[in-house]
């Protein structure tokens, strides 16, 4: 018999096209069992599109999609394939039968998918506990808030306990209470081994609960690792540097460039902000300054003490952007091309 892979979902080659439109483009992914993978990306970079084709929604233009069966092959989903692992989807705002309960639906949906009805009844009651929606459990759907509606979205992709669960926007409309609930129960389905893949704009959500990170833009996969392996790809980390008094911008070009001299020794491994190499850029509006360094703990105390002793600026602040570290790997990776956009140029 062939060796069982622990490879569960594999994305070959993967392009969606709307006419003119690439919403997908040559995307390749592969996902472990048990592992929890997050898809990040701006607004319409392809993550709804990929995962309708995950759920057998949408067909890829080219490429093919391959999920594991209960004897360990990989099977094209698009090919009729019998006895896949049990998969379980939310995508997009779920929009249900608004004259049903929550009851209803949830027996609806675990019949549809084959759940024992021996177990049905403790199931509902299980999941509706876990989701915070027992005491709605015979209300009809329509009364619901848009946050109770996701929360019963997610009941609905986990009611008939799938191995693989699949999630676009869980977050979506839910409260910081409830964000926190759903981040428990995906830590308890990966405790209970499933495989769970989520699209995500809440990158501190995403980076609290995900193994690894798939950053896309416009239907193409930017980078994908465990958030210390995408650190590892930034290489530089910023420093920022609030001032007393500010800038006078028509020298601004002048003392950039001469702030850019003395600190050259810690800036030099260090990405820069701008194709022309900049390494510190002024923001008028915060009265900030804004450097890249090579991210050692040593040249952050040298640039400080050169700032002091070089220079006649009046440092307020001195410290590390509050950003999350995936939110420094998002904006260098996607949004390398406008992020200076608000800030002034020299
Ligand atoms: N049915 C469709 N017909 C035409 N174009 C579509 C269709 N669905 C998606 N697109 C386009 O494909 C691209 C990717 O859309 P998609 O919904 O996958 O993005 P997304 O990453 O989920 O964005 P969001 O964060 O806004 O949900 C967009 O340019 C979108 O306009
Ligand atoms: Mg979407």
């Amino acid at each position: 018999m062939p060796k069982p892979n622990s490879t569960i979902i594999r994305f070959e080659n993967i392009t969606k096209e709307f006419g003119p439109i690439k919403a997908v483009e040559n995307l390749n992914l592969e996902i472990h069992e048990g592992e929890i993978i997050g898809l990040v990306g701006p607004n319409g970079a392809g993550k709804t599109t990929s995962i309708k084709m995950l759920a057998n929604i949408l067909r890829p233009t080219r490429g093919k999609i391959l999920v594991k069966d209960d004897r360990g092959q990989l099977q094209d989903i698009a090919t009729e394939p019998k006895n896949l692992l049990k998969s379980g989807f939310l995508i997009d705002i779920p929009s249900f039968y608004e004259g049903l309960t929550a009851y209803e639906l949830l027996k609806y949906f675990a019949k549809l998918q084959k759940y024992p009805d021996g177990n049905l009844e403790e199931r509902i009651d299980e999941i509706l506990k876990m989701v915070e929606l027992v005491e709605w459990k015979h209300q009809k759907v329509k009364i619901y808030s848009k946050g109770m509606k996701q929360k019963l979205g997610l009941a609905q992709a986990i009611i008939h306990d799938p191995d693989i669960i699949v999630l676009d926007e869980p977050q979506t409309g839910l409260d910081p209470k409830a964000r926190i609930l759903v981040r428990e129960i995906l830590k308890d389905l990966q405790s209970e081994a499933k495989t769970i893949f989520l699209s995500s704009h809440m990158l501190y959500e995403i980076s609290e609960v995900c193994d690894k990170i798939a950053i896309i833009d416009e239907g193409k996969l930017m980078e994908f690792g465990s958030i210390p392996e995408l650190e590892k790809k930034l290489r530089s980390q910023e420093i920022r540097c609030e001032l007393l008094a500010p800038l006078e911008l028509e020298h601004l070009s002048t003392s950039l460039k001469e702030l850019e001299e003395k600190l050259s020794p810690y800036l030099e491994n260090a990405e820069a902000y701008t194709d022309l190499g900049h390494h510190i850029l002024y923001d008028p509006f915060e009265r900030n300054l804004k450097i890249q360094y090579d991210g050692k703990p040593e040249s952050q105390n040298l640039i400080l003490e050169t700032l002091i002793k070089e220079t006649d600026l009046k440092i307020k602040a001195f410290f590390t952007p509050k950003t999350t570290l995936l939110e420094k790997i998002y904006t260098s990776m996607i949004s390398k091309k406008d992020s200076i956009k608000d800030i002034d140029k020299y």
